[in-house]
């Protein structure tokens, strides 16, 4: 049984035992109900209180349950929150720490909720893609108003307890011993009745419709494609002008509707997918780690800034070496200028500047970083300057230093063959810009010692990132994948697309920016120079050469004002460029290519299926250790439209049997070397099963 039964005098107390966060489980919810009615049969029992062991009152419904019959086991979430409500005998809610989703509405249920300072009070459904399904929508307006309910609601944002206070929501706030107050409180008020219940209060408002009709226009404008805050506007709406059981009953259904949604699956999938990522088969969770106080960066380009950015925002003093004045000059200043502006917009407080820019110094000598917990060396991507850097850090760093680097193509056990410690090198490969992306390829090399990589994995939670670990293989997880989707973008070009077909075809998906564009922000250069040196030892790979004609036009992207688009002065928007249409038609003429009209459908799912299909063999290589790292490597490092889970969520979704046919079908095409299946797709595809 997952919850506590004891007895303090007259008052019966039920803690919920069921870590990590209390979810209400069916074996939890059995607990309350069991414990509900002891108390009840026992005659010496006066009061009960409710509360939660460990480190939350109830992180909410066992999302782990979800979607399986225990979801709706009896007792249920609204059984056992009938039962609290009907209890003869007064129940109070003692919280502390977390109070959210179904907690909060257990708590809701109780006839008085006493709370500490500092708990996170919330109703985040909307985040997992549904509403509050156990009363919260009917509830929660009652004690705390109508507005400001429903900005909880669809935002699902945490407010902190001692924000409530004064509200309805809580008879009292107790500082100190949580228990000892709430048993004081159950004996003050154990004689007192009626038994006061939330259903039975009114909620007050002096233009309810008026505000709600404001609400749903606001909610629809900002929502996108996700159904749940508008559903959730909704369920609210109900709380008016009807019974409290019928409000209760449209709120069941709309949840109901809701948690079956793909966007609500692909949102728990991604819940769950960042926290599976921090999980290692072969390194426990008590595998020692490292102390990480201090931090250096070799290099104070484009990434070594912005890395250093993120140890300063979480309070780790950090160095950035350069080789020479001018270069570190220009590096801190860009750093300086980022801060500034995130002043001017009110992100960042005069105090928070200070702070992380006095977190932030340079050098040019090795001499002076040697003492640094970490070093991240971001120089140039060439293997003799990063063995001429590694060979450096080997000498200076003190024993038990972790030496990282941000490579993005090269091969880190050869890095890590510079050093005389490959037990202490890993490749941490942040994501331009390095101080915004979440996504941190973690890189475990064949030598990384499982201290450092435990380490890092804890350290990517110290500095806000997604860590997602990844085996050495050219590209790692995320850019070996890319190259098939690139790769497949300029093979529909040949054949019949201009880049504005493919963009939108992809943007209509949810992508945040089609391949063209994207690579016009990044620069078209940077690709061009890997592929010349990525493709002299790989004659059989085939990809169109329209990419390296455009460079030779010396259209590099926006920093040019010209790639696949034309850009104006000041104006980042993309603007058909008839130079390159025609010289797309050109080349498909000196291949000898007939142009032909594709579909939409046709582009998707070449581009995403191309993904998939890399990615299965990136699984069945141990290069990725679960589907789901792959899909957060896409959802926070390459604008893959949350709603849809990753792409290999999504090919769950379609189905790896019609992925694989349409595939087959693509094979007949030209390059259809490209659509040979991974051995583990086709072995899904033919068992019925999916990658997650
Ligand atoms: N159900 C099941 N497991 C949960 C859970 C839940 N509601 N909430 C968190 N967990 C698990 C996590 O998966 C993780 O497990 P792991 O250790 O095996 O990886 C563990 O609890 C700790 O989670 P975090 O790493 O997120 O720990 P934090 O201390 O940083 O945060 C938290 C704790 C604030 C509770 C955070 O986990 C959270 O926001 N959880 C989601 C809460 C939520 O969405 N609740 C609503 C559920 S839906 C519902 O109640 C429906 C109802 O209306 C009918
Ligand atoms: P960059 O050219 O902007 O910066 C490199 C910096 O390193 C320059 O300031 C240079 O002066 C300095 N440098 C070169 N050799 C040095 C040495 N021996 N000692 C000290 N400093 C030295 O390059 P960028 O874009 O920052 O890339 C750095 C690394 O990060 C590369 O390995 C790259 O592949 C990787 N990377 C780049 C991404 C991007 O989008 N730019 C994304 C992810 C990884």
């Amino acid at each position: 049984m997952t919850a506590v039964y004891q007895q303090h005098g007259a008052i019966a107390v039920i803690t919920l035992n069921n870590p990590p966060v209390n979810g209400l489980g069916h074996a939890t919810r059995s607990g309350v109900v069991e414990g509900v009615n002891r108390a009840l049969n026992d005659e010496a029992i006066k009061a009960i209180v409710i509360t939660g062991g460990g480190k939350a009152f109830s992180g909410g419904a066992d999302i782990k349950e979800f979607n399986s019959p225990k979801a709706l086991q009896e007792p249920s979430l609204h059984t056992v929150i009938r039962v609290v409500e009907e209890s003869t005998k007064p129940v109070v809610a003692a919280i502390h720490s977390v109070a959210m989703g179904g907690g909060l509405e257990l708590a809701l249920g109780c006839n008085y909720r006493v709370a500490s300072p500092g708990a996170q009070i919330a109703l985040p459904e909307v985040k997992l893609g549904i509403l509050p399904g156990a009363g919260g929508t009917q509830r929660l307006p009652r004690v705390i108003g109508l507005e400001a309910a429903l900005n909880m609601i669809v935002s699902g944002t945490p407010v902190l307890s001692e924000k409530l206070a004064g509200t309805k929501l809580f008879d009292q706030m107790i500082e100190g011993d949580l228990l000892q107050g709430a048993l004081a409180f159950a004996e003050k008020v154990a004689a007192i009745r009626p038994l006061p219940k939330v259903r039975d209060m009114k909620i007050k408002h002096v233009n309810a419709e008026g505000y709600l009709q404001f609400a749903r226009n606001t909610v629809r404008a900002v929502a996108g494609p996700f159904p749940a805050p508008l559903k959730c506007v909704e369920a609210i709406a109900a709380a008016f002008g009807k019974k409290f059981e019928d409000g209760l009953k449209v709120e069941r259904d709309l949840f109901l509707e809701l948690v079956q949604t793909t966007e609500s699956k692909a949102l728990r999938h991604a819940f769950f997918g960042e926290r599976a990522a921090s999980k290692i088969l072969d390194v426990p969770a008590d595998t020692p780690q490292r102390e990480i106080k201090s931090a250096a960066v070799i290099g104070a380009g484009t990434m070594g800034g912005g890395i250093a950015m993120n140890f300063a925002n979480a309070g780790i003093p950090v160095k950035i070496l350069e080789m020479k004045q001018e270069a570190l000059d220009k590096g801190l200043a860009t750093i300086r200028k980022n801060y500034e502006n995130s002043m001017k917009k009110g992100k960042l407080t005069q105090e928070k500047f200070d702070q992380r820019v006095g977190l932030i110094s340079g050098t040019l000598s090795y001499e002076e970083i040697g003492q640094a917990d970490i070093v991240i060396e971001a120089v140039f991507e060439d293997m003799g300057v990063k063995e001429t850097v590694f060979k450096q850090l080997d000498a200076v760093m003190k024993p038990g230093a972790i030496l990282a680097s941000n490579t993005s193509t090269l091969d880190v056990d050869q890095i890590a063959s510079f050093t005389k410690r490959p037990q202490d090198v890993i490749g941490m490969h942040f994501f331009s810009p390095a101080n915004v992306m979440k996504l941190l390829e973690i890189v475990r090399g064949a030598k990384t010692g499982k201290d450092v990589l435990a380490t890092t994995l804890a350290l990517a939670k110290k500095i806000k990132k997604t860590g997602v670990v990844s085996g050495v293989c050219d590209g790692f997880i995320g850019n070996r994948m890319i190259e098939q989707y690139i790769r497949q973008a300029g093979f529909l070009l040949e054949e019949g697309c201009l880049p504005e077909q493919v963009d939108k075809a992809i943007e209509k998906l949810g992508f945040a920016m089609g391949p063209f564009r994207m690579s016009d922000l990044a620069g078209n250069d940077i690709g061009w120079y890997i592929r010349k040196r990525r493709y002299i030892d790989k004659p059989e790979v085939t990809y169109s050469k329209v990419a390296d004609l455009l460079c030779e036009m010396g259209r590099y992207g926006q920093k040019t004002s010209g790639g696949w688009y034309d850009y104006k002065a000041g104006d980042r928007k993309a603007y058909s460029s008839a130079i390159v249409n025609d010289m797309i038609v050109a080349h498909s003429a000196t291949l000898g290519i007939e142009r032909r009209t594709i579909s939409d459908q046709e582009i998707v799912e070449r581009l995403l299926y191309s993904l998939v299909n890399e990615g299965a063999h990136i699984l069945e290589e141990g290069i990725a250790m679960r589907a789901s790292d792959i899909d957060m490597v896409y959802l926070t490092g390459y604008g893959f439209p949350l709603f849809r889970g990753g792409p290999m969520f999504y090919a769950d979704t379609v189905g790896l049997s019609n992925v694989l046919m349409a595939m087959q079908r693509y094979a007949k095409g030209r390059h259809g070397d490209a659509w040979k299946p991974a051995p583990l797709l086709s072995k899904l595809a033919a068992e019925g099963a999916s990658f997650n």
